[in-house]
């Protein structure tokens, strides 16, 4: 039997039908808030990422060589090509509120949680360096968080960059990146690890230990931290999901300019689900007009683990109804049928088989159907449908009207 390669998913129907409705929750709440849709190539040229994503980034990249001898990659972010879709266009109207749902490629070592293939949802504010425009895509977070029956599993973790550059000066920290670095892996590195970090640093625990608790904001006064804490309180007025600053958030790519965040699980036994922060750069980086950004990004792998582990992964149930066919009669009647029905919103599958009827009806039963109609000659002659509940076993015939009102209620 073929195999599939390594970090890559099958999506069977039982599980891409719980999240198609969440792609559509999410998707919906981004309407919601007047984000309109785009989307881009699912190849780009690999110059975009140099010097933008970051190192981590430009090593995980799946690029190759095409037949024109460029090298491309498949998308691993779509933070870029927003980038430069904004860039090249000098007509649009700003500030942008911008979304995609789309997948992405990273050549990662697979794990629980991540895959080399994924799902994101991006969400951006462009053409805004207003703290407002922060807010709002934290709102849109959390409201989808929300909206996924995770307001009060979750937890939205938030920092800034400018404001851990604060802190640097007033430690006077000399290396800036490996202090970054440190941060950024805290929970994933050993403390062997940890430890000649801090040495290459050359903090002393006293002051490491201010940053990761944050208590050092209790000293700092900082135009930054001010602006932070703004964003905190205005995320409060409108969500309920619970907010924490932590210092330790500073988010491995590498166009991030000041706040940055992440939704965790409350205990944090997983992965982040969502990340992002503002972008002020990037556009101008590649020659457009001057556009601060802030946005994030939400996958689908961790959503799916937490949905799963919190019992909220399974389908709403939709109405749907089975045609099982006893006849020619009932064959050339269903197709009038199932239009009437299909047309009225009722989602119906109906029997593609040469199977008698009894199996037509274990089938239906077996796929999960809620009901079957049966149609035969009896039903055609009459005008009327036969309605079987397949969980009582009950069974009744009533004209096509009546059937649309009880199937649409029940
Ligand atoms: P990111 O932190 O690289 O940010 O990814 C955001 C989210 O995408 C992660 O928290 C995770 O849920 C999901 N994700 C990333 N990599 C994988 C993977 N290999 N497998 C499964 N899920 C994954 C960005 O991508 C930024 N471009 C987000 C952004 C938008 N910032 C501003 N606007």
């Amino acid at each position: 039997m073929p195999e599939k390669l390594r970090g890559f998913r099958d999506f069977y129907p039982e599980d891409q039908e719980i999240r198609r409705e969440i792609f559509e929750t999410m998707m919906e709440e981004c309407r919601r808030f007047g984000f309109r849709e785009v989307d881009g190539p699912s190849i780009e040229s690999v110059d975009l990422y140099a010097h933008k994503s970051g190192e981590e980034i430009m090593g995980q990249m799946f690029n190759f060589i095409d037949k024109g001898g460029r090298e491309v990659t498949l998308v691993p972010e779509f933070t870029p090509t927003l980038a430069r879709m904004v860039a090249s266009r000098k007509d649009l109207i700003k500030p942008l509120k911008w979304y995609t749902l789309a997948k992405f490629w990273r050549y990662e070592e697979p794990q629980s949680g991540r895959f080399r293939e994924f799902y994101q949802l991006n969400a951006d504010i462009l053409g805004s360096d207003s703290l407002h425009a922060d807010v709002e895509v934290l709102n849109l977070a959390s409201s989808i968080m929300k909206g996924l029956g995770l307001g009060n599993k979750v937890k939205l973790k938030i920092s800034s960059r400018t404001l851990l550059d604060d802190i640097i000066k007033y430690l006077n920290i000399g290396k800036k990146d490996s202090l970054y670095y440190l941060l950024d892996r805290w929970i994933k590195i050993s403390d062997k690890e940890k430890d000649s970090l801090i040495s290459e640093i050359g903090i002393s625990k006293e002051n490491l230990e201010l940053i990761v608790t944050g208590k050092i904001i209790e000293e700092l006064k900082s135009p930054n931290l001010d602006r932070l804490i703004k964003i905190m309180d205005e995320f409060n007025e409108y969500s309920t999901i619970k907010i924490e600053l932590d210092l330790k958030i500073v988010r491995g790519l590498a166009y991030y300019t000041s706040t940055v965040f992440e939704i965790w699980d409350l205990d944090e036994k997983m992965r982040a689900i969502m990340g992002g922060g503002r972008y002020d750069n990037i556009i101008s980086q590649m020659n457009g007009d001057y556009t601060p950004a802030v946005g994030f990004g939400m996958g689908d792998a961790v959503l799916e683990n937490l949905l799963k582990r919190e019992g909220l992964w399974y389908e709403k149930e939709k109405k749907r109804v089975f045609i099982s066919i006893a006849d020619d009669k009932g064959r050339k009647y269903s197709y009038y049928v199932s239009k009437k029905l299909r047309e009225s919103g009722i989602m119906v599958d109906l029997n593609v088989t040469e199977r008698n009827l009894g199996k037509q009806i274990e089938y239906a039963a077996k796929m999960g159907f809620k009901y079957s109609i049966i149609l035969g000659e009896r039903e055609f002659t009459n005008k009327i449908i036969s309605i079987r509940d397949l969980i009582t076993g009950e069974q009744f015939s009533i004209n096509l009207e009546d059937a649309i009102i009880k199937l649409k209620n029940s």
